[in-house]
């Protein structure tokens, strides 16, 4: 294997699978639940504030029972021992790459453990219930105005840092992608971008992907037995 000195790597919902955290598009998974045009746009949360914020409470709460898994802490020892650049972006919204151990996580969809304020617009650490209580809406720690909405990036948004990841898929050596379908725009597109700035390309995931056709290589199972068999392999090439 080449020399590898930077690594790019994106982790989407099927990283958490194995943590109990739903997934979006698999059997039973979150859009079988709900309609995405209900639950996850700005136009839904305009037309219903608090089945928008129920539906992030719900999410929000189903994540202080779950616990990371062999994947997160992999890429947590990853961060951790290898000698060169590594970029970790996710699109989750969950923080079980945080409580695996990493600590520069990059997440494009935003947090669910974050609030963004839609008058001062300033965000804020949150991990509680947005739902009105009692009618009040839950006020902004910094502007004090019941105008808190999920600190989330929903269809039709912008994802954030794009041009970090855009600068690192450019000098990546190697791209990998964890647990995605590849079905969404624009971390669907980030396989090609790597690929053609001569990056190695590997997807690991439960089945191939949307995308799998534009890996150089694929390798298909659970993510919390495939992730740590790959950190051990790159951290034995350094
Ligand atoms: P989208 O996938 O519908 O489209 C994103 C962009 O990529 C659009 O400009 C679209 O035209 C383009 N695109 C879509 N399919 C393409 C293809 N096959 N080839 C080339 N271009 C294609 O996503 P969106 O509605 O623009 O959503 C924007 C962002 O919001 C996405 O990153 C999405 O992942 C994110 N999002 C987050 C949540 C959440 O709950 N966190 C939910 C939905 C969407
Ligand atoms: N190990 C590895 N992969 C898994 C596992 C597992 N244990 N379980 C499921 N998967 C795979 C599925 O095969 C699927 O390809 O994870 C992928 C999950 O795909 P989605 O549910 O579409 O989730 P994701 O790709 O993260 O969705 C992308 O779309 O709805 C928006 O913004 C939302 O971030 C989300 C984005």
């Amino acid at each position: 294997m080449a020399e590898i000195n930077r690594i790019v790597i994106l982790t989407g919902a099927g990283i958490s699978a194995e943590s109990g955290i739903d997934t979006f598009r698999s059997e039973g998974g979150l859009w079988e639940q709900h309609r995405i045009e209900d639950v996850a746009t700005p136009e839904g949360f305009a037309r219903d504030p608090d089945l928008v914020l129920g539906f992030y409470d719900m999410r929000r709460a189903a994540l202080s029972k779950a616990e990371p898994n062999d994947a997160h802490r992999a890429l947590a020892r990853l961060e951790r021992e290898f000698p060169g650049e590594l970029l970790l972006v996710t699109q989750n919204v969950d923080d079980l790459h945080e409580r695996g151990g990493s600590r520069d996580v990059l997440h494009m969809h935003g947090e669910l453990k974050s609030a963004l304020c839609a008058s001062c617009e300033i965000r804020s650490a949150w991990d509680a219930p947005m739902s009105a209580t009692g009618g009040q809406r839950p006020q902004c720690p910094v502007c004090q105005a019941p105008t808190l909405r999920p600190d989330v990036v929903w269809f039709g948004e912008m994802p954030y840092q794009m041009d970090r990841i855009y600068a690192a898929l450019g000098a990546a050596d190697l791209f990998v992608s964890i647990g995605t379908s590849g079905g969404v725009y624009p971390a669907a597109g980030f396989v090609q971008e790597a690929r053609q700035s001569g990056a190695r390309t590997l997807e690991l995931n439960l089945e191939p992907s949307e995308g799998t056709h534009f890996f150089h290589e694929a390798r298909h199972g659970p993510a919390g037995q495939l992730v740590p068999r790959w950190v051990d392999e790159v951290l034995d090439w350094n």
